[in-house]
């Protein structure tokens, strides 16, 4: 059966390589992308949509748009917040910690895939294995931490971790074969970890699409016991 898939945060680095792969598969009949910006025309195999995920509103309208009854086969959220061009740069240490930009990391990496899980879910298909897949990352885990520092980006990572399992939980009494994970991509050549790409080492920082294929490859093997979880680029688990 041909699968219809729906990318949140498509423009980005690791969403538009994720994009890119699915169109590539025989199996995907369409695609949906969302993003704030439109860059694409519409095609038979690609529909576009504006979203903006840190405005409920715009989620609602965004779903509301989408065709009458249309059951997606994998969600994949790659929207997400590290720093920005003004003022949003990780916390070296506890003097940089600022509610403004703690509020605002958290609503665009915790609250923002939130919404969007309260107004996607509904729509994933049943009676068939479907994925509801979230861009996490390795610093969100709790036992990981052995460096500190990075307090709002590492909480809200955190904080969606707990919120892919809650999902998982209580989908779980009425689609048993939706399948919730979180997944950490590597380190990602983009516009995201561009700061920081001279701290890893050449054959440690992926290709987009190298990331992108990994994760479609973990995706396709992911059974219902894996729901809530959390996995790395190359199927590893990751501790909450
Ligand atoms: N790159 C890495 O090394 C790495 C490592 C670990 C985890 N991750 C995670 O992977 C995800 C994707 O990262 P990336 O490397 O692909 O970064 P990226 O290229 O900067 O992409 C981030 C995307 O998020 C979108 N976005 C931000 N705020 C939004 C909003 N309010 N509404 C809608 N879209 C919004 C951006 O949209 P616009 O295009 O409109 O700006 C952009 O497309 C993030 O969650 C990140 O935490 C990345």
């Amino acid at each position: 059966m041909k699968k219809i898939a729906a990318i949140i945060g498509s423009n980005g680095a690791i969403g538009n390589s994720i994009s890119e792969n699915l169109l590539k598969d025989d199996i995907v009949d369409c695609i949906y992308k969302f993003s704030r910006k439109i860059n694409d025309k519409d095609t038979d195999k690609v529909k576009n949509f504006v979203i903006d995920i840190e405005d409920e509103d715009s989620i609602k309208e965004a779903v509301q748009s989408l065709p009458d009854n249309i059951k997606f086969d994998l969600v994949f959220v790659a929207t997400g917040i590290l720093h920005n061009d003004d003022d949003i740069f990780p916390e070296k240490s506890i003097r940089d910690i600022n509610s403004i930009k703690l509020k605002k990391v958290l609503l665009v990496n915790t609250i923002g895939p939130t919404l969007v899980g309260k107004y996607f879910i509904p729509l994933l298909q049943k009676g068939t294995k479907s994925t509801f897949a979230f861009l996490s990352a390795r610093v969100g885990s709790i036992t990981d931490n052995k460096l500190g520092g990075w307090y709002s980006y590492r909480a809200s990572k955190t904080a969606l971790n707990q919120i892919i399992k809650n999902f998982s939980i209580e989908v779980k009494r009425t689609n048993p074969d939706a399948i919730f994970v979180g997944l950490q991509p590597g380190t990602v050549k983009s516009y995201l970890s561009k700061p920081f790409e001279k701290n890893v080492k050449d054959n440690k920082l992926f290709t987009p699409d190298y990331s992108a294929k990994k994760l479609l490859e973990v995706i396709a093997e992911l059974d219902i016991k894996d729901t809530g979880k959390i996995f790395a680029w190359n199927g590893e688990e990751i501790q909450p």
